[in-house]
């Protein structure tokens, strides 16, 4: 009888970098979703593929968390296609989700701070031996896996037997990035992993989504902050209430555009005359009105 650690294994991608033409493993078609009324996304379309970062972008309520709710099994889509290994898919649980190889790293992440980080690291999935009546948890054996599975990672910590609560922010998300390699994800979502971070913790954790990549798991991944995410990815996609303002791969966007869609550039360009009356503001730094994208239409056309 294989265990749960051992079915959830062998799904394990290929290691090695992908091609850059391999299939995408989760495709989003045109959805969306809507709570009752409020209609939280629409018109989404997004690839992921093995060995490959795709970074959403969005401010307060663009819609980020509704995207992965409906791509982890939290939440289901109601417009458009959810498509995974080509197939279209709805899943009623994130358990669903992580059967098919889809993992999320949640930012409030789900462990027991008192216990100690080898535990926290096969929670809800230990390892056991001997047969049932006599099944104990196999304590030496979680350890040592543990313990190499962080190394193969790059993530050298001194005591596996110390809290995980005692560990810094960032070297958590790194402990939960490489328990998903373990466990056999494919797809990887990482939600706002460095939002609470400093500079040195977020590169550390950079790192990690960029050797996760390396493994061959294709990274979803959640941010505010441009820089970051043009560190890591290649393809971004910028929500902007509910909708896709920006799609594009690394090679069609620089930096400072993706910066300038972020920052709310056309909104901060109107602003520039009423901004240019508060004292301190230096206005100058600020894009011309038509310096910004042209805008789209939003949908208020009359009908
Ligand atoms: N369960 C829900 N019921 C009703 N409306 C919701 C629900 N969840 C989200 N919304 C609405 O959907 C929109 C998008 O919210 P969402 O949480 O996806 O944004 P976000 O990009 O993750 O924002 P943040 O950066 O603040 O986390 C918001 O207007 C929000 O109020
Ligand atoms: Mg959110």
């Amino acid at each position: 009888m294989t265990t749960t650690n051992e079915a959830m294994r062998n799904k394990t991608a290929p290691e090695g970098p992908a091609p850059q033409d391999a299939k995408s493993v989760v495709e989003l078609k045109g959805t969306g979703k809507s709570y009752g009324n409020i209609r939280a996304l629409h018109g989404v379309d997004l690839k992921v593929s093995p060995g490959r970062v795709s970074c959403v972008l969005g401010d307060n309520g663009a819609g980020k968390s509704t995207l992965i709710k409906i791509i982890s099994g939290l939440h289901q889509h109601t417009e458009g296609e959810f498509l995974v290994d080509g197939r279209p898919v709805r899943f009623s649980t994130p358990r669903e989700a992580l059967d098919a190889g889809i993992a999320t790293v949640y930012q409030d992440l789900a462990t027991v701070p008192l216990m100690p980080v080898w535990r926290n690291f096969f929670l809800g999935s230990e390892m056991t031996k001997g047969s049932w009546p006599l099944r104990r948890l196999d304590i030496e054996q979680m350890k040592k896996t543990a313990d190499h599975e962080l190394r193969e990672m790059g993530i050298v910590l001194d005591n596996l037997e110390q809290p995980i609560g005692t560990l810094s922010g960032g070297q958590r998300q790194c402990v939960a990035i490489a328990r998903a390699v373990y466990f056999g994800a494919r797809v990887l979502i990482l939600d706002e992993p460095t939002a609470a971070l400093g500079v040195k913790q977020s590169g550390v954790v950079l790192k990690y989504v960029a050797a996760a990549r390396d493994r061959g798991l294709g990274v979803i991944f959640i941010t505010h902050n441009p820089h970051h995410a043009y560190m890591v990815g290649d393809h971004f996609s910028v929500l902007r209430l509910g909708t896709m303002e920006l799609r594009a791969s690394r090679d069609k966007v620089s930096l400072e555009e993706l910066t300038n869609h972020m920052a709310g550039g056309a909104e901060l360009a109107s602003l520039k005359h009423e901004l240019a009356q508060v004292r301190g503001v230096n206005v100058e730094e600020l894009p011309e009105e038509d310096l910004t994208a042209p805008k789209t239409s939003t949908g208020d056309a009359a009908d």
